[in-house]
C-alpha cells in the first residue's frame, strides 16, 4: 500500500461519514468500518491510529456497542469522539455518567492545556485570562472520572472533561464533535490526531490513487474483458477513464441511452468518450424499450428497480454480442454504497435504492469492477482532473442513474418527458447565465410533479401541470441546504418556464433541506 490509513469505528454516530472525510482532507486515507468488523479485516488494513465514532447509545445500555480488544491491543493511538470518549473512559476505568443536562448545539470549550499537540495551531480567541473556542456539542452521557493516566486538556461549563488526554499511551478523547463545521478549529483537531499524534504522512493524493487502482485493476481483471455503464455523469466517466488507463481496450463503454438524459446530453456523452477520449463505445438507444417497461409505473421504487434491472439486461444482451465479458465495472461512489444500507447493515434503513448498487438484479452474472467506491464525490473530481478529464465533465453536476424518470413524478410518458427536459434546459441555462451552477449551487434541476392547477393566460383558464425547481447547497450530497437563490433570478426562471414549456402553468421553489427531504424528490 502506498497510502497510511486511519481506521474509524463506526458507533452509529450521523456523523461518522464526516470524520473520514475531514482525515482524507488532511490527505490522510481513512476508512469508516463497523465496530463489529472482526479484527483481522481491520488489521489487514495496515492502520497508523484509530478513531472511535460517537453514537447514540450509553455504555451502561444493555447490549451497547463496546471497544474490540484490539484497537487497544495494537499499541496505536487512539481518538475517542464524544461515544468513543465515553466508551474509551469506561474501558480504561473511568466512570461515566447520565448527564442532569443534556448539551446539543454549539457550546464554549476552554482550552486548559493550548500546547497540547492537539491544540496546535488553533486560533484561540483569549477571554477571561482563559483560552475559548466554540465548539459542537450533542451529548447526555458524559465522563465524571477519567481513567488512570489521563488528564484533562479542556472544558465547557457543562463538561468538566471536554477533551483528555493519556500522552504516555498516545490516547485522546473528546467530549465535542470536530468532525463538523460548527466546530470551526476541528478539521486543526483532526488533522494534529492523524499527522502529527499518528505520523501520517500525506500521502492520499489523486496519483497515489490512480498508481494503487491501476495496479488492483490490472490484479482483478487479468486478461479479461470489461464492460462499463456510462451515463454520462461524473462518477462513471472518471469510473471509465481510470479503467481505461488500466487496461486500455480491454474496456468497452455501453452507453444506454434510456431516454431519461437532459437535453443535448446523449450526443454529448458519445462525442466526449468516442472522439476525444478513444474509449471503444457501444451506444444503445433503448428509449422505447424503457418507455414500454415503465408505462403506467409511478411508484418511485418501482421505477428504480425496472430501470435498474432493464440496464442490466441491456447490458447482458449487448456485452453477449462482444463475445466473453468477464467483469462489469461501475462509477459506485462511497455515498451510494452508504445510502444504499447494504444487506449486512441491519440497523440501517434503506432510503433510497440507488441505480447503481441496490437496484442490480440478484442473478446477475458479472463480476463488478468498482475503483471509486471507497471515495467522496470531490475526490472523485480530482481524480478526474488528475486523469486528465475536461472540466466541463469533471465539474458537471452530479446526475442519478435513473435520470429524469425520477423527477418526472407520477407516469412516464414522452410528451412529461419532453417538458420536463426543456423546463429543466431554462433553469441550468439561466443558472450559468448568472455565474451559479459551478460554485453557486451544488445541484440544481427541474422536477415535473403529478398535479394540475389552475392558471390563467390572457384570457383563458389553463388547467396544467407544476414544475418545482430544486436547488441545493451541499458539501458531500449527504446533508443539504436548498440554495437561497436570488428572487430576480427565480422571477426570470419561472416565467420563461410558463411561457416557453407547453402545458406547464405554474412553478415552484422547493425549500427543504436535507435531512428531513432528500436532493431528488423520488
Ligand atoms: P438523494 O436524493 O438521495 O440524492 O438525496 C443524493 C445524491 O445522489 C444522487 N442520486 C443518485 N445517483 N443513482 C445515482 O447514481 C441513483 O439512483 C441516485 N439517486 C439519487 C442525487 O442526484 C444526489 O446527487
Amino acid at each position: 500500500m502506498k497510502h497510511d490509513t486511519i481506521v474509524i469505528l463506526d458507533y452509529g454516530s450521523q456523523y461518522s461519514q464526516l470524520i473520514a472525510r475531514r482525515v482524507r482532507e488532511a490527505n490522510v486515507y481513512s476508512q469508516l468500518v463497523s465496530w463489529r468488523t472482526p479484527a483481522a479485516e481491520v488489521m489487514a488494513l495496515q492502520p497508523n491510529g484509530f478513531i472511535l465514532s460517537g453514537g447514540p447509545n450509553s455504555v451502561y445500555d444493555d447490549h451497547a456497542p463496546t471497544l474490540p480488544d484490539y484497537v487497544l491491543g495494537s499499541g496505536l493511538p487512539v481518538l475517542g469522539i464524544c461515544y468513543g470518549m465515553q466508551l474509551l473512559a469506561y474501558k480504561l476505568g473511568g466512570r461515566v455518567a447520565g448527564s442532569q443536562r443534556r448539551e446539543y448545539g454549539p457550546a464554549t470549550l476552554l482550552v486548559d492545556v493550548p500546547e497540547n499537540p492537539i491544540f496546535t495551531g488553533w486560533r484561540l480567541e483569549s477571554g477571561d485570562d482563559r483560552e475559548f473556542q466554540q465548539v459542537w456539542m450533542s451529548h447526555g452521557d458524559k465522563v465524571e472520572v477519567l481513567p488512570p493516566g489521563f488528564l484533562p486538556l479542556a472544558h465547557t461549563p457543562n463538561s468538566l472533561y471536554a477533551a483528555a488526554a493519556d500522552m504516555k499511551r498516545q490516547y485522546y478523547a473528546v467530549q465535542f464533535h470536530p468532525e463538523v463545521v460548527h466546530t470551526p478549529q476541528g478539521s486543526r483537531l483532526l488533522h494534529n490526531f492523524v499527522r502529527d499524534v499518528c505520523g501520517c504522512a500525506d500521502n492520499w493524493t489523486p496519483a497515489n490513487f490512480i498508481e494503487e487502482q491501476v495496479a488492483a485493476i490490472r490484479e482483478q481483471v487479468g486478461n479479461g474483458r470489461v464492460v462499463l455503464g456510462l451515463s454520462g455523469g461524473v462518477d462513471s466517466a472518471v469510473a471509465g477513464a481510470l479503467i481505461h488507463r488500466a487496461i486500455g481496450d480491454q474496456l468497452t463503454c455501453i452507453f444506454v441511452d434510456h431516454g431519461m438524459l437532459r437535453q443535448g446530453e446523449a450526443l454529448q456523452v458519445i462525442e466526449t468518450f468516442e472522439r476525444e477520449q478513444g474509449m471503444k463505445l457501444v451506444a444503445v438507444n433503448a428509449v422505447e424499450e424503457y418507455l414500454e417497461a415503465l408505462d403506467g409505473v409511478t411508484d418511485p421504487e418501482v421505477k428504480r428497480r425496472i430501470i435498474g434491472e432493464k440496464f442490466i439486461r441491456i447490458f447482458e444482451r449487448e456485452a453477449n454480442k462482444l463475445g466473453q465479458i468477464d467483469f462489469l465495472a461501475q462509477g459506485t461512489i462511497y455515498p451510494d454504497v452508504i445510502e444504499s444500507a447494504g444487506k449486512d447493515k441491519k440497523e440501517a434503513h434503506v432510503i433510497k435504492t440507488h441505480h447503481n448498487v441496490g437496484g442490480l438484479p440478484d442473478d446477475m452474472d458479472f463480476e463488478l469492477v468498482e475503483p471509486l467506491k471507497l471515495l467522496f464525490k470531490d475526490e472523485v473530481r480530482r481524480l478526474g482532473a488528475e486523469l486528465g478529464l475536461p472540466d466541463s465533465l469533471v465539474w458537471r453536476q452530479p446526475f442519478p442513474g435513473p435520470g429524469l424518470a425520477i423527477r418526472c413524478l407520477g407516469e412516464i410518458t414522452w410528451e412529461r418527458l419532453e417538458r420536463l427536459r426543456l423546463a429543466d434546459a431554462i433553469f441550468v441555462e439561466e443558472l450559468r447565465r448568472a455565474d451559479m451552477l459551478k460554485s453557486g449551487t451544488q445541484q440544481s434541476f427541474a422536477v415535473l410533479l403529478p398535479v394540475k392547477s389552475v392558471g390563467v393566460m390572457g384570457d383563458g383558464r389553463t388547467y396544467q401541470e407544476v414544475v418545482a425547481l430544486r436547488s441545493v447547497t451541499t458539501e458531500d450530497f449527504m446533508t443539504a441546504d436548498w440554495a437561497r437563490l436570488p428572487y430576480d433570478l427565480l422571477a426570470h426562471v419561472s416565467r420563461r418556464i410558463v411561457n416557453e414549456v407547453a402545458g406547464v402553468n405554474r412553478v415552484v421553489f422547493d425549500i427543504t433541506s436535507k435531512p428531513p427531504g432528500t436532493i431528488e424528490w423520488e
